[in-house]
């Protein structure tokens, strides 16, 4: 089916460690700290439709041009478009795809590392049990005291890069595959559970017409890119994880319905963690856009402090958060890693270890942001805000655009239709999806960031 190439890196051991792996990348901070916060920016319910419109359009359609390149060229993203596009007689610049997607996920953990670290020093708060009872202040004050700490960031930021970069040394079969086996559905369970709390709530009515009723009067002109920028995050698209993840995928593997079954579940965990979120504050009478990037740290605390067992709850929740930050961290570090070890003969460690130490030094400019450097700012955004809003915002959707480009325009029908496997009528559609929806989604909605044309 394929090119017949196999992966110097080795190969995941089944489809479903596949989709275990790729749906660890993908839940993330992205659906249990970034989602419920921007909704909660950006207005609710409609932010929420535009989400899952852009989900569907763009996003699948893109996972499955990530995929197949990847599978087709069996290279880290780099080496990957730069084979591909020589082998369909294009421009070896292709390349440069990969090179932003390094860039890319460098940045990404610039903040990445430090939220997950957030979630480490959450677990130790849990064992000491200070959410006990703890009113919205208390966590508030709580979460305060942790990010104006540098030294106490510094300490939870470097454990998390030597956990990311420790199991990322140790390659596909014994890091990754080990990693996401049972994590992934223990999130899940522990989710519902929390969803199950919140039920229970007086708030949860309220929460489900904030997140399920549009009201477009909120909606303002950049709205649309936030969407988009979060589906590409969440998905993990645009800066070659997903790529690199499916450069391991064997040759058998029917790459659409592997991608449906990833897409599904991503956005379940976004949406559940609302379902867990918004009825807590409703309930404790906060506002839904008083949160900030601190937003889950400061609510759910008071949930599980009113909680029988809270204490135990909540070291569990911000361990499997933790872990749920970890298997996503080891697919944005896995590109660049997979990188140097073909570029350089690296051994699998040195080359872990030489992204991770970059990843953690720029790491220090967004910890220090929240804290000393708070008041530095560039376009009126500190260093964490601006890492964020460029590499999600800009990078994963020009990156997602360019590799759309790429598989629907560049890449010959026999190459793309041996690796998806699907019937003409199906086929067609991905091709439209491809070639014209998810490019032309992504230039509008940045045009009309550049020029405001929407007003
Ligand atoms: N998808 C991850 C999340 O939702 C973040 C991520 C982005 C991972 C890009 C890999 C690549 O948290």
């Amino acid at each position: 089916m394929s090119a017949n190439r196999t992966s110097v890196h080795g190969q995941w051991s089944s489809r479903w460690i596949f989709i275990l792996a790729a749906t660890g990348s993908a839940v993330g901070l992205g659906n249990i700290w970034r989602f419920p916060y921007i909704t909660a920016e950006h207005g609710g319910g409609a932010f929420v439709l535009i989400y899952l419109v852009c989900i569907v359009l763009v996003g699948l359609p893109i996972m499955m041009s990530e995929i197949l390149l990847g599978r087709r060229g069996r290279r880290s993203p780099i080496h990957t478009m730069a084979a591909l596009a020589e082998e369909e007689g294009h421009s070896k610049h292709w390349r440069l795809v990969g090179v932003m997607g390094v860039f890319a996920g460098f940045f990404i953990l610039t903040f990445y590392s430090i939220v997950a670290g957030w979630t480490l020093a959450y677990m130790a708060r849990a064992v000491s049990g200070v959410f006990a009872d703890a009113s919205a202040q208390q966590t508030g004050a709580i979460f305060n005291a942790l990010v104006s700490d540098p030294e106490r960031l510094l300490a939870w930021h470097t454990i998390f890069m030597i956990m990311t970069v420790s199991v990322v040394s140790r390659g596909i079969k014994q890091g990754l595959e080990q990693a996401v086996r049972y994590l992934m559905p223990a999130l899940l369970l522990l989710l519902l559970l929390l969803v199950g709390y919140s039920m229970t709530t007086p708030g949860f009515a309220e929460a489900l017409s904030y997140l399920f009723k549009p009201d477009f009067s909120q909606v303002g002109a950049s709205t649309v890119l936030i969407a988009l920028g979060q589906a590409f995050f969440s998905l993990s698209l645009g800066m070659g994880a997903i790529m690199t993840y499916g450069s391991y995928l064997s040759g058998s593997a029917h790459i659409p319905r592997t991608t449906v079954s990833i897409g599904i579940m991503d956005t379940s965990v976004a949406l559940l963690a609302g379902l867990a979120i918004f009825p807590i504050m409703f309930s404790v009478g906060l506002h839904p856009h008083e949160g900030g990037p601190g937003l889950i740290f400061k609510i759910l605390p008071i949930a599980f402090g009113q909680m029988a067992y809270g204490n135990v709850l909540a070291f569990i929740f911000f361990t499997l958060l933790m872990f749920a930050a970890w298997t996503s961290s080891l697919s944005i570090l896995e590109p660049v890693t997979a990188w140097l070890v073909e570029k350089t003969g690296y051994s699998r460690l040195r080359a872990a270890i030489s992204a991770g130490v970059v990843a953690w030094a720029l790491g220090l400019g967004s910890l220090l942001s929240l804290n000393l450097w708070s008041e530095v700012t560039l376009f009126g955004m500190t260093f964490f805000d601006l890492m964020e809003h460029l590499s999600v915002n800009i990078m994963l959707p020009v990156g997602g655009l360019l590799i759309a480009v790429f598989a629907g325009w560049f890449m010959s029908r026999s190459a793309t239709s041996a690796e998806l496997g699907l019937g003409n009528g199906a086929y067609l559609a991905w091709k439209v999806a491809t070639r014209f929806i998810a490019p032309a989604g992504v230039i509008l909605i940045l045009l009309q960031e550049l020029f405001g044309f929407l007003g």
